[in-house]
């Protein structure tokens, strides 16, 4: 099939060339021209693992193009996918004006003998959206247009986004007519996966109701952190036992430093706004977001216990990006922990095997030395914090590290360190929900 895809970003351009490898036709389009000349030269515009082979070789072999002229793109293709951020405003609530610009664009270029077109909302978007969308359309386009507007959300991680688009557990299609949903169907069949058929309100909320079960279920196992650093009980060994538990499963109760990345703050605020604004408020989302922003309250209030005073002091952290395999930084819960070290005094020394762009960007004006080596990044350091789940921090010689540093602590914010290897390197442990080990001879 013809599919055009407006938004190459971390969505759109995974999804395009996943549709591409599995035999469609695809033209990705962005209003960001140097992103698309990047992209035409052979150049990746961001870091996504597998990708820029699957790239490669589905625009040689003529099934991918890349284009800045959304236009040509509407009359070349039966199927429009939408992949446009959705990022919040001040007060929660969603900003649609990307998706409002888009819908305009492609009523501009909807030509009445053009033949029916499915415009399919990819973006996560507040229940009720698509109804704008296709009323934007219907008011800008000209008579004699046929045109529908679909759901489709999309549920891939970035990190593992081509995976995941390759084997979705589930296709959410959302529509109000049979037409749309049956091409629709044809798009996803290559993928031999489940798919629920779900009128148009209903997958736009699964996508908000989703991602906020998961922010939910992140902040469930860190508000259980906090009661085991009281207790002096084990979070991993409790969320073993929870996880085991095949009703609540093992996957997202990983006590961290808490949620962030471009998603989950983002929806939770949105799925919140709407539901206060639908008359049934989601309160117990509130509680989700206060649990996360104390996370790394907490975390930093026992780094500030452990060296007394901020200022001054050396802090390696080892991670930028908002999770591992990825260069993505928005919302990065490592980003806003560096920032606050700042903000406090202390001299910080960051490394991140792919976020050093980004995140050198996104530290931009807060003096922060970005390093391309982790060790170098923890010479001298007095502290050193993990603050991105990446393997090769868990893999580390910490034999090498712990000489480095001036002082031997280490806060592991992920609980990725192999504790035992770090007490026998002879540093000092300290992690979420557990027991701070090998305590050292340092003084306090
Ligand atoms: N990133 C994720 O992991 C993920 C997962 C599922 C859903 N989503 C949702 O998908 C949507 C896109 O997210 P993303 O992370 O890919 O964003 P992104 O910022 O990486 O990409 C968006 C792209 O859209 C382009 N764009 C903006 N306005 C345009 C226009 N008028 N015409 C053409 N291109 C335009 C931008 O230049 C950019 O390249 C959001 O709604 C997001 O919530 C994201």
């Amino acid at each position: 099939m013809n599919l055009a895809i407006i938004g190459t970003g971390y969505v759109g351009l995974t999804t395009g060339t996943c549709f591409a490898e599995v035999g469609h036709r695809v033209v990705c389009v962005d209003n960001n021209a140097e992103k698309v000349q990047m992209l035409l030269e052979g150049r990746m515009p961001l870091y996504e693992p597998d990708l820029e082979y699957m790239i490669r070789s589905n625009v040689d072999a003529g099934r991918l193009k890349f284009t800045t002229n959304l236009e040509s793109a509407v009359e070349e293709c039966e199927i429009i996918f939408i992949a446009v951020p959705t990022p919040p405003h001040a007060d929660g609530s969603v900003d649609l004006s990307y998706i409002e610009g888009v819908s305009h664009e492609i009523a501009d270029a909807l030509k009445p003998g053009l033949g029916y077109r499915v415009v399919v909302d990819k973006s996560t978007v507040p229940v009720s959206t698509g109804g704008k969308v296709y009323q934007v359309i219907e008011r800008y386009a000209p008579l004699g247009v046929d045109v529908d507007v679909v759901s489709n959300p999309e549920f891939l991680r970035e990190g593992s986004a081509v995976h995941d688009l390759m084997n979705p557990d589930r296709v959410v299609i959302g529509s109000d007519s049979q037409r749309a949903m049956d091409m629709m169907k044809r798009v996803y069949q290559p993928f031999n996966a489940p798919i629920v058929e779900v009128d148009l309100a209903s997958a736009e909320l699964i996508k908000h109701a989703a991602n906020s079960f998961l922010a939910l279920k992140i902040s469930y196992i860190n508000a259980v952190s906090a009661v085991c650093e009281k207790a002096g009980a084990d979070v991993e060994l409790v969320a073993r036992g929870i996880g085991m538990d095949r009703r609540i499963s093992s996957h997202f109760l990983n006590a961290g430093l808490g949620y962030g990345g471009s998603c989950f703050p983002k929806d939770v605020k949105g799925f919140i706004n709407v539901s206060e604004q639908l008359g049934a408020p989601m309160e117990i989302l509130k509680e989700v977001e206060r649990v996360n922003a104390a996370q790394l309250e907490r975390f930093l209030g026992r780094i500030r216990k452990k060296l007394w005073v901020l200022r001054n002091k050396k802090i390696a952290v080892w991670g930028m990006a908002f999770k591992k395999n990825t260069d993505d930084v928005r919302e990065s819960v490592a980003i806003k922990l560096i920032k606050r070290l700042r903000e406090e005094g202390a001299c910080v020394s960051a490394y991140d095997p792919k976020a050093s762009e980004t995140g050198a960007r996104a530290l931009a004006g807060y003096d922060v030395t970005i390093c391309d080596d982790m060790y170098e990044c923890a010479r001298g350091a007095e502290v050193l914090v993990v603050a991105t789940e990446w393997k090769q921090f868990a893999t580390a010689n910490l034999v090498k590290v712990r000489e480095l540093m001036r002082l031997p602590i280490m806060f592991d914010g992920r609980n990725i360190m192999h504790a035992e290897n770090a007490v026998h390197a002879g540093f000092e442990y300290h992690s979420v929900g557990r027991k701070t080990l090998g305590r050292t001879n340092l003084r306090g």
